[in-house]
């Protein structure tokens, strides 16, 4: 189904299931520990063996030699292949770092052996008796420092594309140099571990030339293809198998170490192999969010009107890497006549940088949202009144193209009302109480919605039960009961009546789990699915599927009544379909929008932060499913609150590497970090965005609140903090 005009009126708009806050179907699973996560199929291969991963030790240069005889005596050793038993495995389309083959070292930790054993500890302990001799080379580690080698990119340039330059709109300089207000800053976000709590792992088994991979991934179509490409052959030959993922971020978007060496270690034994990344390795191993130096520069008039706005990023990464596109939003979010964008790229022999939730805006809004709240004092303006001032309902950058939905200033408004705004103190340490400096931020919230093609099919039986099949994941995020309700909805059968099955590679590909698309895309690959069953059920039961309505278990059409199940015959009956996008997410804008409110104390002595309060309000089209989205927020808010205060990769900027690569070092926040939060949806429909009129929300949670808590660590203390997390030291 081609979706290329705006949705009219559909059998969504019933509202029966969609848009229920129902629990998960997943749910019980979880909580009994029984869903069964990539390490823990036990099952699916007999007499699997364990499989251990050795990173590289130096963070540049190339191995001399390897010696693996004390390894391989080892007790219980099946197998040990090294990075020199194989020249370099061509890359994964989608990955920067290479993951395995050759002497070359491009980045510390990674990959340069695989142990197979009959035990874990067998395996990890052989792991240990290698030797490896390698020779350094100096690397380039620190941003900074790369500053003046760094290249002007663009994000989609590619290689070779020729198409990296400065973004101009008017003459930025010359309205700058007018303005009477203006802003000249630059902020520092760190290197971010996605940090998720199930280390990437999988389980291979061959049989014969054909491999199957348990695995833990976001984009099942993306991981076997570049599993396939990596391993050299044909991807007809690969399935993957992702039912339950515990957590992605990002950071399993792509195809990692663990397959590849499970697939590889598990030829050489002869065995399956079961292998999971030992959590130091996560933070070196694979990826994570890139370090950025931004420079913001904004002018406006004394009315407050923004006449001139630059964004500048460097970010850097290895070679062929991505810049990380922190002036995304600059791009789109307030109006002004005269603007710049630009990202530089430099090389760097850190770990891969790629994706980590709300690639881009995350990184960008924490710091473009406190240059707007910068902005609003040297104003002498409520910062919620500057941003409304601001607001614009055209992309900025291409005049006459309007955004499909744009509701920030209902966020703002309605969020204020919430929070009680009107009680923050204007004036910077005005509020006291005891020993805590109390003081509220606000932030906008923006992040674009994208959409991917879907696909998906449904089986209906006898009894008229439904089976939905799609290669879709569910990364905790309620991919299960979102699809589920999608599929009740349109055959108009109860919730209980809708069996989902995801994840696996053998059925349809779908949009899969990352930018905030998976959402609003796998569900209307599931709707266009189930609106070609609901015409081969019309046509079985011989009435007119345009006048039929599907409700209670039933096909109703004129004064006919039949059970919806009598259609499948004894045999079933199944219709597959594919969700494909037109040219309107070319002509409308489209995004998300939402306004972050932070409460905080900061203790007048320490300088410890505390957040007290916490409210998003959300503008992102349909919500199916309040109780789930919901969910997806409040962790976001909580990822975002560890932005602004905690998490850090520190970098070693000698030797090349993340210091603090496990979860004792690298803090995130827990639930007592986190006292109140409040999550407010607004009643949207965004038929421009798919026939769901729904939207992503899972990113959007995210981005604008660590601006929001540093612009309310400001209002409590004054101390206005550039380079982030803002920890305790940088208050006093
Ligand atoms: Mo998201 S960073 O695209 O999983």
């Amino acid at each position: 189904m081609k979706f290329d005009t705006p949705a009219t009126t559909n059998p969504i708009d019933q509202l029966k299931v969609v848009g229920k806050p129902v629990d998960r179907i997943d749910g019980p699973l979880k909580t009994t520990g029984m869903a069964p996560y990539a390490y823990e199929r036990h099952d699916v291969a007999p007499d699997q063996a364990y499989g251990h991963v050795l990173g590289a030790g130096i963070g540049k240069g190339r191995i001399a030699a390897m010696d693996t005889a004390v390894a391989k005596a080892a007790p219980g050793v099946l197998a040990v292949l090294t990075t020199l038993d194989m020249p370099r495995l061509e890359k994964g389309q989608m990955n920067t770092a290479f993951l395995f083959g050759g002497a070359d070292i491009q980045h510390y930790h990674q990959a340069i052996a695989v142990v197979v054993a009959e035990t874990f500890e067998q395996a990890r302990d052989a792991a240990a008796m290698i030797q490896v001799r390698y020779v350094r080379e100096p690397g380039r580690f620190d941003l900074a420092a790369e500053a003046p080698n760094a290249k002007l990119t663009s994000a989609d340039s590619g290689e070779g594309s020729g198409a990296a330059h400065e973004e101009r709109i008017g003459d930025f300089e010359a309205a700058f140099a007018q303005a009477p207000v203006t802003l000249d800053a630059t902020y520092t976000t760190p290197d971010e571990s996605h940090a998720m709590m199930e280390p990437h792992a999988t389980i291979a088994a061959w049989e014969g030339d054909r491999l199957t991979v348990w695995t833990s991934n976001q984009m099942v179509a993306w991981g076997r293809r570049d599993l396939a490409k990596t391993l050299g052959i044909p991807a007809e030959k690969v399935r993957l198998d992702s039912p339950f993922v515990g957590g992605g971020f990002g950071g399993k978007l792509f195809l990692r170490a663990d397959a590849v060496l499970a697939a590889l270690g598990a030829r050489t034994a002869g065995r399956p192999v079961k292998l999971a990344l030992a959590r130091p390795l996560m933070a070196n191993n694979t990826t994570h969010r890139p370090a950025t130096i931004q420079r913001i520069r904004i002018g406006a008039g004394r009315d407050g009107r923004i006449t001139a706005i630059a964004h500048e990023s460097l970010s850097g990464d290895l070679p062929d890497g991505q810049p990380e596109t922190a002036v995304s939003q600059t791009k789109l979010l307030y109006a002004g006549a005269n603007r710049l964008t630009a990202m530089r790229l430099a090389v760097l022999d850190l770990p891969e940088g790629n994706a980590m939730r709300a690639p881009g805006e995350a990184p960008g809004l924490m710091t473009l949202e406190v240059a707007m709240d910068e902005m609003a004092e040297r104003l002498e303006m409520d910062p919620v009144e500057f941003r409304i001032l601001n607001d614009t309902q055209e992309d900025p950058e291409h005049p006459g193209r309007r955004f499909s939905q744009r509701q920030l200033v209902r966020c703002l408004r309605e969020g204020a009302e919430r929070f009680g705004w009107n009680r923050r103190a204007a004036k910077p340490g005005g509020h006291r109480e005891g020993r805590w400096l109390v003081g509220m931020g606000v932030a906008a919230g923006f992040r674009n919605n994208l959409v991917m093609a879907s696909g998906a099919r449904v089986r209906l039986d006898g009894g008229g039960g439904v089976t939905v099949e799609t290669d879709m994941t569910d990364i905790g995020t309620g991919s299960y009961t979102i699809i589920a309700q999608t599929a009740a909805e349109m055959m108009g059968v109860p919730l209980e009546k809708v069996a989902v099955r995801l994840g696996d590679s053998s059925f349809p590909v779908s949009a899969g789990s990352g930018g905030q698309w998976g959402g609003n895309s796998s569900t209307a690959g599931v709707y266009a699915a189930c609106m070609k069953l609901r015409e081969a059920v019309a046509q079985r039961l011989g009435v007119n599927s345009a006048e039929a309505s599907f409700v209670d278990g039933e096909v109703r059409a004129g004064n006919r009544v039949a059970p919806l199940g009598q259609a499948a015959g004894v045999d079933g009956l199944v219709a597959e379909d594919r969700i494909e996008y037109g040219d309107l997410a070319k002509r409308y804008q489209q995004s998300t929008f939402a306004g972050h409110f932070v409460e905080v104390g900061v203790d007048a002595a320490t300088g410890e932060t505390r957040v007290r309060r916490m409210l998003a309000v959300c503008a992102a089209g349909r919500i199916l499913n309040p109780k789930s989205a919901r969910s997806q927020v409040i962790g976001a808010m909580t990822m975002g609150v560890g932005a602004a205060l905690m998490e850090e990769l520190a970098v070693d900027k000698r030797h090349g590497f993340f210091v603090n690569h496990d979860l004792a070092g690298y803090e995130v926040p827990v639930h007592a970090d986190i006292p109140h939060q409040d999550v407010v949806f607004l009643d949207e429909v965004d038929p421009i965005s798919s026939p769901m009129k729904a939207k992503g929300v899972g990113e959007l949670g995210i981005c604008g609140v660590g601006a929001a808590v540093a612009n309310a660590i400001h209002n409590a203390t004054g101390v206005r903090v550039r380079d982030y997390p803002i920890t305790l030291d940088k208050l006093l």
